[in-house]
């Protein structure tokens, strides 16, 4: 069972990373922040799913998101897979894209930032290095500006990530931050919430207006504005 929770305040750590030394909470700053891990360079899932990342900086960053990569890889590795990463990206992105964000990657060689957030699975045996170390597994963090963790993900390795997903949750956790909504099943941005149940149906009707009553008493629903 992973040791951090919900609500927890994500450790804070220093690290050496391809954009130079970082304090993760004064890196983090006002933002908000995904850390992820992957199982290690110069591997096929992993090269698609930083491409990708790179691919969507400009998603990431209207919701004041940033991001950081870790595996238990040296510097050395990270630096030279940036250059698969974006050789690879381009292939399907628009030519002459550079994918800066690739640059951000925490090299964890030692293993003590991810063992500070439980991201090596020892009962995943397929997972390990050539001297039987397991891997970082695909874990996702998705950490506040009050540094507090909102979201945690764990993917098997041989599983890319669904970065729309991703993106999905921080926008069901943003828009739950400003106003008294809960999102339902397979929401996006722009479809119908739901009115939070701790707001009673008088109060509901004043926050908004064009508020739905179900014939189930808990469930409400209503449109919401809200500007990108
Ligand atoms: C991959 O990224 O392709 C991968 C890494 C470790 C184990 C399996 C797949």
């Amino acid at each position: 069972m992973p040791s951090l929770r919900l609500g927890n305040i994500a450790p804070d750590f220093e690290a050496e990373t391809t954009a130079g030394p970082i304090k993760f909470h004064e890196w983090i700053g006002d933002s908000w922040a995904i850390l992820f891990s992957h199982p290690g360079d110069f591997t096929p899932v992993c090269t698609t799913e930083l491409g990708e990342v790179a691919r969507r900086a400009d998603d990431f960053a209207k919701r004041n998101v940033k991001l950081i990569g870790i595996s238990a890889n040296g510097l050395k590795d990270h630096n030279k897979w940036v250059e698969d990463i974006n050789d690879f990206g381009a292939s399907y992105g628009p030519t002459n894209v550079q994918f800066p964000i690739a640059r951000i990657a925490i090299a964890d060689e030692d293993r003590k930032i991810s063992t500070l957030y439980d991201m090596l699975d020892e009962q995943d045996a397929t997972n390990r290095d050539a001297k039987g170390l397991p891997f970082t597994i695909r874990t996702v963090f998705v950490v506040d500006p009050k540094k507090v963790i909102r979201l945690t993900i764990a993917y098997p390795a041989s599983t890319g990530r669904n970065f729309d997903e991703i993106l999905r949750v921080v926008d069901s956790l943003q828009l739950g931050d400003k106003h008294r909504i809960t999102t339902p099943v397979n929401w996006n941005k722009g479809d119908d919430v739901i009115v939070h149940p701790s707001v009673g149906n008088d109060e509901a009707k004043v926050l908004f207006p064009e508020v739905t009553f179900h014939k189930q008493p808990y469930l409400r629903t209503t449109p919401l504005k809200v500007s990108e």
